[in-house]
Order: structure tokens, then C-alpha cells, then sequence
């Protein structure tokens, strides 16, 4: 039986105050725990919050020296230092920006020759870790989480995907050839549960039925962020646009 527990949904004004509300969420977190094991997610969503982030740690209220990373996913055969690859984009975005120790970053190698014992090991250093403290997602259009597309198991793990034509068409401009790889390597619906907490921040208009759906819709494989309506604690962060389809009864 499915289990409706409600998320909190914060909504912000704007997309900069729905960052900065994330943004703040993750300080907190890792002020009260500064070896905080946090999953990191990538897409222009998330771009503002590691702005944040960034300004935080220059103006001293905020150090990751001690925190460690993991990422959601990375496209299959992408080496680390390929410009397109999400590695790419968090070096550029926050560990080259801040005091984090390259030696606590975790992303799954998408070069590595065997995908599935790359995904095997990837779970086997977060349960290592001790789990994900925080978990940060973004939400694709479709209602993808990481890159957990429509269909995929909630009981799944970090392995080996195939991504949607739609998913590849939004991250086109990424790929300067136009080229989106058609797999990537994700952490599962179930390893994003496991998670103590998760944040979902989404922003702009192109998110508001997938947020509807995500909170409002039957809870399933059709829209895999309705499966985060199983987690206890779960705050979807949303600009004015992208919760503008909720509604209220
Ligand atoms: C990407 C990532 C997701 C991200 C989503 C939304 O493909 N795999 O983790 O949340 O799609 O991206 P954006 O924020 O660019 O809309």
C-alpha cells in the first residue's frame, strides 16, 4: 500500500529566493554536521544554489572541508574531464570554488569499461560512507529524478540507463556537437530513498506539471519523483512558476 506522506513545499517568490532558500537548507545541515555526507545534483536548476553556496563559503559562513559528495549520475562515456560531463560542471560550479576536499568527491566514473560493476562500486562507497545525509535533486520535465526516467522501479539502485528523447533534447546545449549520449549511469529511485533527507528544488514554468504531478498525481512509475511522496522527510523548494499547477483544496 502505498504510503502519502505530505512533503513540505516551500515556495518562493523567484527562482534566485527558491535557490537561496536550498541554498540555505544545505548550510544549515552541514554547519550542524560538518563531515555531512551530501548528494549533489547537476542541470541549470541547480546553478543558483551553488552560487549561493560558493558566496557563502568567500564571505566565511560556511567551510566543506570536512563534508563528503556524492553525485546522482554521469553520462556513459563520458571521461571526467570531457567539458559536457557532470564532473565538468561541478568543478566548475562549486569544488574548484570552494574548500572541498577532492579526495571526499564521488561521482560514477561514465568512462569506466564495465558500467554495471561501476554502479556496483558506486553504492558500495555511499553504504561506506554511511549513507546520504542530504539529498539535492532537480526535476526533469518528464518527472525524472537523476536520471531515473519514466518507468523506472522505486526499489532500483545506482546502475546503467538508457535516457528519453526528451531528456536528451533538454540538455542538448550542453553537448556543443548536439550530440547527448543515449546512457548514463544514475543512482536508483531506492538509493535516492534511503537518503535521511532530500530537497527538490525546481524552478521556472517548464516544471510545473511535473511538480503537480510529482505531488498531486498518483504516486508511481509514470512520474518518478511521486515516489518521494514515500520519504518522510522530503521539501520540494519551488519558485512561484514552477508550483504555479498545485492546487489547493
Ligand atoms: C538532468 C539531470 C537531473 C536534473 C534534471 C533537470 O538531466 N540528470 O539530475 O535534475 O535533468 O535539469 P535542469 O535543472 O537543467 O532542468
Amino acid at each position: 500500500m502505498d504510503t502519502t506522506t505530505r512533503p513540505v513545499v516551500i515556495i518562493r517568490d523567484d527562482t534566485a529566493s527558491a535557490a537561496s532558500s536550498a541554498a540555505k537548507i544545505v548550510m544549515d545541515r552541514i554547519r550542524a554536521r560538518s563531515d555531512l555526507v551530501l548528494g549533489l545534483a547537476t542541470g541549470r536548476t541547480q546553478v543558483p544554489l551553488y552560487d549561493h553556496l560558493v558566496a557563502a563559503y568567500r564571505a566565511g559562513e560556511v567551510s566543506f572541508a570536512h563534508a563528503v559528495t556524492f553525485n546522482l549520475d554521469e553520462y556513459a562515456g563520458l571521461r571526467r574531464d570531457d567539458p559536457s560531463s557532470f564532473a565538468a560542471y561541478m568543478h566548475q560550479h562549486l569544488f574548484d570554488e570552494v574548500d572541498i576536499d577532492p579526495a571526499r568527491v564521488n561521482l560514477p566514473d561514465g568512462a569506466a569499461a564495465d558500467l554495471d560493476l561501476e554502479a556496483n562500486r558506486y553504492e558500495k562507497a555511499i553504504e561506506t560512507a554511511g549513507g546520504v545525509d542530504l539529498q539535492l535533486l532537480g526535476i526533469g520535465a518528464n518527472g525524472h529524478i537523476g536520471f531515473n526516467e519514466p518507468g523506472a522501479d522505486p526499489v532500483s539502485r545506482t546502475r546503467p540507463v538508457s535516457l528519453s528523447g526528451s531528456t536528451r533534447q533538454a540538455n542538448r546545449d550542453f553537448f556543443p556537437d548536439g550530440r547527448v549520449p543515449e546512457r548514463a549511469i544514475t543512482m536508483g529511485i531506492g538509493t535516492i530513498l534511503d537518503a535521511a533527507e532530500i530537497v527538490l528544488l525546481a524552478t521556472g514554468p517548464a516544471k510545473a506539471a511535473a511538480v503537480r504531478q510529482a505531488l498531486q498525481g498518483p504516486i508511481g512509475p509514470d512520474c518518478p519523483a511521486s515516489f518521494l511522496r514515500r520519504h518522510p522527510r522530503v521539501s520540494f523548494v519551488c519558485d512561484r512558476e514552477a508550483a504555479a499547477e498545485i492546487s489547493y483544496h
